[in-house]
């Protein structure tokens, strides 16, 4: 069983200005495409593992990160839209005030750990069981070797912002936090966690 590239759930061009088409070309069709092609390579060609299964049992090395980079890449996506951004309703609003104490108290812990992650990595929202944190991890790591259950994602290579703002990574998690991110989609992963 292959591994396949999913597609973008929005056109290439449905993010701009906040992400240029150029960008997600690039990011989606070459750097996510070419993970999936070397996990593809470097996994057995019978291998009837899922994804997570795959990531977990390799741990480290090659497979490893192909592998997590297409899970984190694939969730990645989703996390963003259209006419994104504002606030979560609901009980995961709820949980977001209990946890960080307010909506911006948590948007500036995010911003912080996304702007401020030495090198490549991802910034995350997770659900560790007991409550909702800021999270960061190095190169391809994730949620999923930690326990925790993600909820969102910042891409923070320098490849997913660098097209259209350079070497203004804080620009980038700004944009991302107040145009692009997907809080039907992060409420869908709270409530199945909470379930
Ligand atoms: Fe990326």
């Amino acid at each position: 069983m292959a591994f396949t590239l999913p597609p973008l759930p929005y056109p290439d061009d449905a993010l701009a200005p906040h992400l240029s088409r150029e960008a997600l070309e690039l990011h989606h069709g070459k750097h996510h495409q070419t993970y999936v092609d070397k996990l593809n390579e470097a996994v057995p060609d019978k291998t009837n593992d899922d994804l997570d299964s795959v990531i977990l049992q390799a741990r480290e090395g090659p497979i490893f990160n192909h592998a997590a980079q297409h899970w984190n890449h694939s969730f990645y996506w989703q996390c963003m839209a259209p006419g994104g951004g504002g606030k979560p309703a609901g009980e995961l609003g709820e949980a977001v005030d209990r946890d960080f104490g307010s909506f911006d108290a948590f948007t500036e812990e995010l911003h912080g750990a996304a702007a401020t992650h030495f090198g490549s990595g991802w910034a995350w929202l997770v659900d560790d069981g007991s409550r909702l944190l800021v999270t960061s991890t190095h190169d391809a790591d994730l949620p999923l070797t930690h326990g925790q259950r993600a909820l969102l994602t910042i891409d923070v290579w320098e490849h997913a912002y660098y097209v259209d703002y350079r070497n203004r990574r804080p620009d980038y998690v700004t944009a991302f936090l107040d145009h692009l991110v997907n809080w039907d989609f992060v409420a869908k992963g709270f409530s199945t966690s909470a379930a």
